[in-house]
């Protein structure tokens, strides 16, 4: 998205908090008149009608079932067009009328929307599955967003299926769990007391040495349950407006604007540090290639070239590897051997264009120098 467009998203956003708490003033006035109120439409004040009406397509609604027999209520615009999706994890807490509600003005930024109040990690891995073969979901911007309890399942998924992004509100996971996080996370926190204080910290610090984006916001004095149904004992509204905001934001960067395949932003890459090791480093792999390949100086520029091609997919290798998570060691020391083992390979490139055969043996020699400094902190 270009910043016009993000300007305009966030406004949107904005207006559609706003359409947030007057639909569901309107639907709890309802609610005491009516039972049943969940399902009925929203009524906005003639203002934000007029909105809808210019910038956005209907939503439409109905009730899926997916795999594993788990009921879902989905929401989408009234478009044939093939959108992002974000799974919605309620916290079983009751609130469900609220969730469909926020699905629906979630599916009105241009989302397709399934939530569920499923907090089983093999079930909502299925669910992501589901999500993925519709053929109106763009398979590649998949964004997760909980609450409570749902909010924690949302965050073990990520763990086990990598997404665009996951949000958690309220939910926690232990620390140690969030070791094999590969997905951006955005963590939205109500920090009531001293002791929920230190709970967030512990919680922003594991998230803050997984190499991938992370947030934390902590909105201080609230209580569990602020972002909503507006009119119920926790909610507060400046902060659930803020909240929201930084939630389309978030989606908006790492969802919506994912790029297809495995771009530096969005996807996960899929390669893990095995495969790159075996694929560069095992004897039959590139740098071996090279080494016998470099026994004797190329005898022509075919032959350099070809020198060339392996060393800078052995430096493409160490860039993937950079973004990569060691299985031990710190981040820090992950960036400099990377970065060194990345140098190395460059070195050989340079030596190669300039045909100077005995640069390219030295730069080669140091390429295998670097390996037992990182192996030792890190495998
Ligand atoms: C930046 C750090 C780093 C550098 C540099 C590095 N390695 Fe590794 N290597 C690792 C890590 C981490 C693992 C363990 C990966 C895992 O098990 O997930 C590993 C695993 C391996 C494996 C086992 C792969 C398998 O089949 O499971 C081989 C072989 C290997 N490295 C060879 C090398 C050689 C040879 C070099 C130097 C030319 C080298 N590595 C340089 C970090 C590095």
């Amino acid at each position: 998205m270009n910043d016009d467009r993000r300007q305009i998203a966030i406004l949107r956003a904005a207006v559609l908090c706003a359409a947030v708490l007057f639909a569901t003033a309107a639907a709890c006035l309802a609610a005491s008149l009516v039972a049943g109120a969940g399902q009925q439409k929203r009524k906005l004040t003639p203002f934000l009608d007029e909105f809808k009406s210019i910038t956005d397509p209907e939503i439409v609604t109905r009730a899926v079932l997916l795999p594993g027999d788990v009921p879902g209520y989905l929401a989408r615009p009234d478009t044939r067009e093939k959108l992002p999706a974000v799974l919605l994890v309620g916290g079983g807490d009751g609130r469900d009328d609220w969730y469909r509600l926020s699905a629906r003005e979630l599916s009105s930024i241009g989302y397709v929307v399934v939530a569920v109040n499923e907090h089983g990690v093999d079930k909502l891995r299925a669910a992501i599955g589901w999500l993925r073969k519709r053929p109106d979901v763009l398979a590649e911007r998949i964004g997760l967003l909980g609450w409570g309890p749902g909010g924690a399942a949302a965050l073990r998924l990520a763990m086990d299926t990598p997404v665009q992004a996951c949000v958690t509100c309220d939910g926690f996971v232990p620390e140690g769990d969030v070791a094999t996080l590969k997905s951006p996370v955005l963590g939205v926190f109500s920090r009531s007391d001293a002791a929920r204080g230190k709970q967030i910290d512990v919680f922003r610090a594991a998230l803050a040495r997984r190499p991938v984006a992370t947030k934390v916001y902590q909105f201080v004095g609230v209580k569990e349950g602020f972002m909503g149904p507006p009119g119920s004992a926790a909610y507060s509204n400046n902060e659930a407006e803020e909240a929201w905001l930084q939630i389309y934001e978030f989606l908006g960067k790492h969802v919506e604007d994912a790029k297809d395949g495995n771009g530096k932003e969005g996807a996960s890459p899929t390669a893990g540090i095995a495969d790159i090791m075996r694929a560069v480093n095992a004897p039959t792999g590139l740098r071996g290639l090279l080494i016998r390949s470099l026994e004797k100086e190329p005898r022509d520029d075919a032959g350099w070239k070809q020198t060339r091609a392996l060393a800078v997919m052995i430096a493409e290798g160490a860039g993937i590897l950079e973004r990569l998570a060691p299985p031990r060691g710190d981040k820090m020391h992950w960036r400099e051997q990377t970065g060194s083992f990345r140098t190395a390979a460059e070195r050989i490139v340079n030596h190669a264009d300039r045909r100077d055969f005995q640069g390219v043996r030295q730069a080669l020699e140091l390429l295998g120098n670097r390996c037992a400094a990182c192996h030792k902190q890190h495998r």
